[in-house]
């Protein structure tokens, strides 16, 4: 009866909506349990690939997914993302959560303003309310999706935004009201009890996947703060986030690029320029699936994943993007940080002027379409050999293995170790 969990062991976009897509074969319920529509889990079907920032990724195997009370709402984004998905691999079972928290136009406005405040310093949010819903959240002044369907008449709250913030008019505060009360009737038939859900799946041995957004770096509490987003990221988020216990997840898996992305500011201590990193930034495609914003680049930084594995407590890694890292006369790994060791410094001005420590390796040949359907009947023992040792010296310096590793974009483009 395994729950397992998805979760991104870098700044997110590791590669979670195919990697989730993928171990969900075969099961039966795909569950997001935090952040909200600043996620873009893509996952490949056929030519085509498809982007969901509410759903999990992994719904494309299951056909059945459910959103849990810790995830922030976008109702707009939901339905969406149930109609792209339906119009891709027809209809799909949705189970949201009546504590599930809403965003609404409020909470957009005040993402974009707070971040014209920070000026210089901002945080380079996806602009989708997460902060600021947080913030409502967190100070007792959030509106969840039961309020808006039984109580009906949240105005006095809205009424408080308004005061609170001094930036409603009443005009304002109808249309908040009355743009989210039309959505909100939209999903109301979706709404369900997703823990009693999730638990009669997994009393009935059917798996169930917990896919988690975003990264363990961009965790509210573990991540490089405030250069953040506004929830937990990390493993053991899924139980809260999902309202299960600790005993419904058996497995986590943790996901890692084959090197580093980030998108926004803040530290990231073995970034690159120049023309490896563009080199990696086109074929790897490496746009924000949300914003399109180009990803900032860097080799793979084993201090980093260590202190991600702790804090995660990863039975298994899923290395993807093998092939994009191909093609390189010489890679490298990050293994310590200079007069730092391997331990991850807290602070993003430690972490600024930390200077990392490089072994350098031999690179590997490209992976084209003929070399992947001859690698994937092959397995591991077909990958070129200086892949291998990437591979090997990554699962020895992390001390965690390496299973699963993606040789290129389709859900099925992978290789068991
Ligand atoms: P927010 O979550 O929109 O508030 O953004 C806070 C930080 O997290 C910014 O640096 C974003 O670029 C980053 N971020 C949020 N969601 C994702 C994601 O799904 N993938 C990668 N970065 C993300």
């Amino acid at each position: 009866m395994p729950g397992i969990v998805i979760v991104g062991l870098q700044w997110g976009d590791e590669g979670k909506g195919k990697v989730s897509a993928y171990i969900a074969r075969g099961a039966s319920l795909a569950v997001r349990f935090n952040g909200g529509a600043n996620a873009g889990h893509t996952v490949r079907l056929g030519e085509k690939s498809l982007s969901l920032h509410m759903l999990p990724a992994a719904t494309v195997s299951t056909r059945s997914a459910a959103i849990g009370p810790g995830v922030y709402l976008d109702l707009e984004e939901l339905l969406r993302d149930i109609k792209r998905l339906e119009e891709a691999v027809g209809k799909v079972e949705v189970v949201v959560s009546p504590r599930a928290q809403l965003v609404t136009p409020l909470q957009l406005m005040l993402d974009a303003k707070i971040e014209e405040l920070r000026g210089g310093g901002s945080i380079g949010t996806t602009r989708r309310g997460i902060g600021p819903t947080a913030m409502h959240k967190y100070g007792r002044l959030g509106l969840r999706l039961c309020d808006i369907l039984e109580e009906g008449e949240p105005g006095a709250l809205v009424q408080l935004w308004s005061r609170l913030w001094g930036g409603l008019t009443p005009v304002e505060v109808d249309k908040t009201l009355n743009e989210v009360r039309e959505l909100a009737i939209q999903v109301k038939g979706l709404v369900g009890d997703v823990a009693s859900l999730i638990r009669s799946k997994l009393s009935l041995g059917h798996t169930v996947v917990f896919e988690a957004a975003q990264g363990t770096m961009l965790d509210i509490d573990h991540g490089t703060y405030p250069y953040v987003t506004s929830s937990h990221t990390v493993s053991a988020s899924a139980a809260i986030g999902a309202g299960v216990g600790l005993k419904s997840i058996n497995k986590v898996i943790g996901v890692a690029k084959s090197y580093t992305t980030r998108v926004g500011a803040g530290p990231f201590p073995t970034e690159i320029f120049g023309e490896i990193a563009e080199a990696i930034r086109e074929r790897g495609g490496e746009y924000g699936a949300t914003t399109g914003r180009p990803r900032r680049i860097g080799w793979l930084d084993i201090p980093q994943l260590k202190y991600a594995c702790g804090l995660n407590d990863v039975d298994e890694i899923f290395l993807t993007r093998i092939d994009t890292l191909a093609g390189q006369e010489k890679v490298r790994i990050c293994v310590s940080y200079e007069g730092v060791g391997e331990s991850f410094p807290p602070s993003v001005s430690s972490l600024r002027k930390t200077k990392p420590v490089y072994l350098e390796l031999e690179g590997w040949p490209e992976i084209g379409e003929a070399e992947r359907e001859k690698l994937k009947s092959e397995g591991y023992g077909g990958l070129h050999p200086a892949a291998r040792r990437f591979i090997e010296t990554v699962e020895e310096r992390l001390e965690t293995m390496v299973r699963y590793i993606g040789i290129g974009p389709g859900v099925e483009d992978v290789i068991m170790k």
